[in-house]
């Protein structure tokens, strides 16, 4: 049985995630920003500190080993740039601290553990489609965060695969949350679904099912890989 901290648990892709997981008979340690089970940690990973926080009070809860971390809370909240330069700075930093320095935070102090323990571990990043691809004219900040958490997967991969310390990234286009409700409401609704040859969102049991083999099952040699979720809407 491994032990998995599992951040942004509470719903959606996360919630989703956790089940499957936990259906596989591995203990998940959660996140979100208000405690609401015995094994969810409140967090609020645009604090400073939360981050180190977190990954203690989750240690402490496993008992001293964690062997998976899935970096997977996010924000997407829109940021015009005809707002006040403050206000849009603010939501700025807001969005990288929640989405891209809260992650590397607590990949850097899973490494470190590791490392401490001599032992192998997986980080699973969940990215986002528009990592790759960009995002809309509200959005440049959560592109450049998921763009960024990209890069930080490649080279935790990189650097530490020798340890065995692996890295997988994943990707998702639309997927059926309250997170992409906000999206589609903000461009138009259903037509966007024109620019997805599937003809659907994705489901986040299917982001789950990937983030699980990420977790458990993906052979070392794949580490590294970024995986794509986006009904061939973007395809590299
Ligand atoms: N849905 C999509 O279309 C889509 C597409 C590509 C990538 N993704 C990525 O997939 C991941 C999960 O997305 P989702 O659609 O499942 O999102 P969601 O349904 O909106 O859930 C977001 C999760 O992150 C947590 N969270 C949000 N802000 C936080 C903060 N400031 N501090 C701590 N925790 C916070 C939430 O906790 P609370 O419940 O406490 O708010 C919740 O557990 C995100 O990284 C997202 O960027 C999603």
């Amino acid at each position: 049985m491994a032990i998995i901290l599992l951040t942004g648990s509470s719903r959606g892709i996360g919630a989703a995630a956790r089940a499957a997981l936990e259906a596989r008979g591995h203990r998940v340690i959660g996140q979100a920003r208000k405690a609401t089970d015995g094994d969810t940690l409140a967090a609020e990973l645009g604090a400073p500190g939360a981050a180190e926080a977190l990954w203690q009070a989750a240690l402490d809860r496993a008992g001293g080993a964690i062997e998976v971390l899935v970096n997977n809370a996010g924000v997407f909240d829109a940021n015009p740039i005809d707002r006040s330069h403050e206000d849009w700075h603010a939501a700025w930093e807001e969005t990288l601290r929640v989405n891209l320095t809260s992650a590397a935070a607590l990949s850097r102090l899973a490494v470190k553990h590791w490392q401490a323990r001599g032992a192998a571990g997986r980080i699973v990043h969940v990215a986002s489609r528009a990592g790759h691809r960009g995002d809309s004219p509200d959005h440049w900040h959560y592109a450049a965060a998921k763009g960024g958490m990209l890069a930080l997967h490649k080279t935790i991969a990189r650097q530490y695969a020798p340890a065995g310390i692996l890295s997988f990234a994943i990707a998702p286009g639309f997927t059926d949350t309250a997170m992409a409700g906000d999206y589609l409401a903000s461009r138009g609704g259903p037509g966007l679904l024109a620019d997805i040859p599937l003809g659907r969102v994705a489901t986040p049991e299917e982001v789950a099912a990937i983030i699980a083999f990420c977790a458990l099952d993906a052979p070392p040699s794949m580490t590294g890989a970024t995986l794509d979720v986006n009904g061939a809407s973007y395809v590299r």
